[in-house]
């Protein structure tokens, strides 16, 4: 029977006894596990806590600074590296999505890496790995690991050198929201959806460019909100909208139009590995569908997905 006033108890007290005078980096990453696992570290070790939050331009609209505000204001030693144009950059022509992972993955621990190097003599690495993500990381190494190759474990190089600390490992999900309830996070932040690391670039299918990010940062926003407005929020496990590497033909006073489609998801789900998509009433889907049309350029045709996983993944790469 998991009591979170308990679990924060005994674990502050066991990071200060493991951790003493240490300096510690963590990367945020504006999801919940990163966030409870920082505000706990801050709890016990207070500005020996460094956390970063890298900026890999594959956020969403806005995202960066409204989160990095929101952190400061936690009262957490925070730093924001704005490294969007070195992401983008790298990722320029790759349409693979393992590949866009990978990139990804590398870019990011390169930043990373940078970052901790300026921080004079830290001594620790802490991640918000929760219990899921482990069993995931060991169950991934098998024949069949190469569906998706998810970089939030493990992906410490070895030149870092830092001992790693990952105090919600043993939490489920739920776990860890009651344990930042109980930190007294903010309830919005703590009942965000799930986001991929690699963030719009997997919901970008084919290449990658500044101006696809853009248009699937606005429909995502018009989505998001509209979901916001209308209370689903919080009815749907995870949401988003994926930008498809299709045009298709629109009419626009006289003209034929040759323009973008766009796909919107929404699951429920207890943990991901499987899903059932979600039953968004009608005029809800109309009304986003006009918005969308309406509010972004490039984008005449919106499809809503009704698929299940099994086999449809969540994702679309
Ligand atoms: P799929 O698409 O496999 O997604 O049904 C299941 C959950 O995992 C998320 N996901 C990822 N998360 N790195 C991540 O950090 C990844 O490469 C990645 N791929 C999928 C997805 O958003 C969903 O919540």
């Amino acid at each position: 029977n998991f009591t979170p006033n308990a679990f924060v108890e005994e674990m502050v007290a066991e990071l200060k006894e493991k951790l003493g005078n240490d300096k510690v980096v963590l990367g945020l990453s504006g999801g919940v596990d990163s966030t409870v696992a920082a505000v706990l570290l801050n709890q016990a070790i207070g500005k020996n806590l460094y956390c970063i939050f890298v900026n890999n331009g594959l956020l969403r609209k806005n995202e960066f600074q409204n989160v990095l505000d929101q952190y400061k204001g936690m009262g957490l030693n925070v730093k924001g590296v704005d490294a969007g144009n070195r992401f983008l950059g790298e990722l320029a022509g790759i349409s693979d999505p393992e590949t866009k992972r990978k990139t990804i993955g590398r870019v990011f621990i390169e930043v990373f890496d940078d970052e901790s190097h300026l921080i004079e003599d830290v001594k620790w690495l802490a991640q918000g790995t929760i219990y899921p993500d482990v069993i995931e990381s060991v169950s991934v190494k098998g024949p069949s690991a190469t569906i998706k190759s998810h970089h939030n474990v493990g992906g410490l190089p070895d030149y870092m050198k830092l001992k790693i600390v990952e105090p919600l490992r043993m939490l489920f999900k739920d776990e860890v929201r009651r344990v930042g309830a109980t930190l007294g996070i903010d309830p919005e932040l703590l009942g965000r959806h799930p986001f991929p690391g690699p963030g719009l670039s997997i919901r970008i299918l084919g290449d990658i460019t500044p101006e696809k990010v853009q248009i699937l940062q606005d429909v995502d926003s018009v989505f998001i909100e509209g979901l916001k407005s209308w209370g689903l929020y919080d009815k749907v496990w995870q949401a988003g909208a994926i930008l498809l590497p299709v045009n298709s033909v629109g009419v626009m006073g006289d003209e034929r139009t040759y323009e973008k489609v766009v796909a919107l998801r929404a699951v429920e789900s207890t943990d991901g590995m499987t899903a059932d998509w979600v039953h968004l009433p009608y005029d809800f889907l109309m009304k986003v569908s006009n918005d969308i049309i309406n509010k972004v350029k490039g984008v005449n045709r919106v499809v809503y997905d009704i698929s299940s996983k099994p086999p449809a993944t969540i994702e679309w790469e």
